[in-house]
């Protein structure tokens, strides 16, 4: 599998109880290159058009809450087969049903409140990358 990108992001809940470091070592610890990273916050306007692809979701609004009410972690990532292997690394969207030794699973605590984002698709990460990053910032 050829070297490629995924995005991610620490959200407001893991960087409220201060996991970026643990975060961010069991990453590169599992053979991702950062490529980008910011902390930043998102908008309103930011979140809702970040989950356009839910805005029909009775989930959407506490959501968009939830995602700007605090600062996030915005990174690149890059590893063979990054898509993939990050979304294996995260554990499933619910924490209740994430593998022993993942990341939601050792640091989230609900399935709305999920400490980290991944990327679902290439075509999604090169979207969701190009949202938060200037080609600039990518290294
Ligand atoms: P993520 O998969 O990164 O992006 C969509 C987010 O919506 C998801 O993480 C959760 O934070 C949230 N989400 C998904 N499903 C639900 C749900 N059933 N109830 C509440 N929030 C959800």
């Amino acid at each position: 599998m050829a070297k490629n990108r995924t995005f991610t992001m620490l959200k407001p809940d893991a960087v409220e109880k201060g996991h970026i470091g643990a975060i961010l070592e069991k990453i590169s610890a599992s053979g991702f290159r950062i490529v980008a990273m910011k902390l930043t916050q998102m908008t309103t306007k930011d979140a809702q058009n970040f989950y356009a692809v839910h805005s029909e979701r009775p989930f959407f609004a506490d959501l968009v809450e939830y995602m700007t009410r605090g600062p996030i972690v915005a990174a690149i990532l890059e590893k063979d087969n990054a898509v993939e292997d990050f979304r294996t690394l995260i554990g499933a969207t619910n924490p209740a049903d994430a593998a022993e030794g993942t990341i939601r699973k050792m640091f989230a605590d609900s399935i709305s409140e999920n400490a980290v984002h991944g990327s679902d698709s290439d075509e999604n990460a090169f979207i969701e990358s190009a949202f938060h990053f200037s080609g600039r910032e990518m290294f």
